[in-house]
């Protein structure tokens, strides 16, 4: 396992960048999920996290930066971009934008793409690493691609061995899933890639209607009903009842009754409790040895649409393609 330090600590943060700065990976927290963050410039050390991960290669990370004028440096941005950057930054808002040419991102990192991610982590952990490192990161989910993300600095420090340098523990992520990503590449048609942290309405009152991921887009992961977030145990979804050797994720004042183990994503209905708990309580439930997790309806409004998303992500049976 890596060695996990107490992130509260100044110098656990430069011992981190450093380790970062010399080709290391090292896992640190973000507002959403764990993060497993290497040199955006450095072909070898993406390498690395592709490989850590079993990440396919043709799936491209995002850059994380400490501002905007970090990321101007290497992405263009247009007067939508700057809108949502303005009002969303830092926080969990991931922008695809033009790549600039030539820059110091690994064409390992964007894919080979014209375009690049970039997002700016409210998180302070996040914001004293970034600061300290001074280069972008990459920094994808810290989990096993196809697996559930992880919200505690034990779950990645359960899923990886030495290859990850260090574990940064800031404690439990306060939103639970990842952050939005919106593809402004294409000025005619603003796209939804991945719904998350910041929820389409938001959005959409900002810049106007989003579309839906193009079926022929360069990347095909966000936004596609591959199988991803996945515990190992079935997930069975929109539960109306429950049998006695399946565990019960439910939701709001009236879990069913009769599961063999039962956790509530959120007793008072609410979706950003819910979404906080959510990766934690389906690990929990996939070690409950249950034959499968029963899930009660989730509503789709606000960040139930990211809630949603993962949970139809995760239910997608075994042996279907997986990405990161
Ligand atoms: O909340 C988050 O965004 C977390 C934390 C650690 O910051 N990170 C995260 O990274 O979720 P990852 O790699 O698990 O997901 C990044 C998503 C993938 O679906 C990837 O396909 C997409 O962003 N992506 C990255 N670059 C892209 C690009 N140039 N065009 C389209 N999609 C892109
Ligand atoms: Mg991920």
């Amino acid at each position: 396992m890596p060695d996990v330090i107490d992130a509260s600590d100044r110098s656990a943060v430069v011992r981190a960048a450093e380790l970062i700065l010399d080709g290391g990976i090292v896992a640190f927290p973000t507002e959403t999920v764990y993060g497993l963050g290497a040199l955006a410039s450095s072909d070898r050390a993406i390498g690395r996290v592709y490989a850590a991960k079993g990440r396919p290669s043709s799936n491209p990370l995002i850059a994380h930066v400490a501002d905007r004028a970090s990321a101007a440096i290497f992405a263009e941005f247009d007067e939508r971009a700057d809108r949502l950057a303005e009002k969303f930054w830092p926080g969990p808002l991931t922008l695809v934008l033009p790549l600039k040419v030539p820059s110091a991102i690994s064409m390992v990192m964007s894919a080979g793409l014209s375009t690049v991610a970039v997002r700016v982590p409210a998180h302070p952990v996040a914001r004293a690493l970034l600061g300290a490192v001074e280069l972008p990161v990459a920094a994808p989910s810290a989990n096993r691609s196809g697996h559930v993300s992880p919200t505690t600095a034990a779950h990645v420090a359960g899923e990886f061995g030495n290859e990850v340098s260090l574990v940064l523990d800031g404690g439990s992520c306060e939103v639970g899933v990842e952050s939005t990503v919106v593809d402004l590449s294409d000025p005619d048609r603003v796209r939804l890639l991945r719904p998350g942290a910041i929820d389409r309405q938001a959005l959409e009152r900002l810049i106007g209607p989003l579309c839906a991921p193009a079926a022929d887009g360069p990347v095909r992961a966000p936004g596609m009903m591959l199988r991803h977030y996945s515990p190992d145990t079935a997930i069975r979804l929109d539960a109306t009842s429950v049998d006695a050797d399946e565990a019960l994720l439910a939701f709001g004042p009236k879990p069913l009754e009769g599961a063999a183990t039962a956790l509530n994503l959120s007793e008072a209905g609410n979706l950003d409790e819910a979404a906080s708990r959510l990766y934690g309580m389906m690990r929990q439930l996939d070690q409950s040895r249950a034959r499968c997790i029963a899930v009660m309806p989730v509503p789709a409004h606000g960040l139930g649409e990211a809630i949603n998303d993962r949970l139809r992500r995760a239910a997608i049976a075994d042996g279907k393609a997986s990405a990161a």
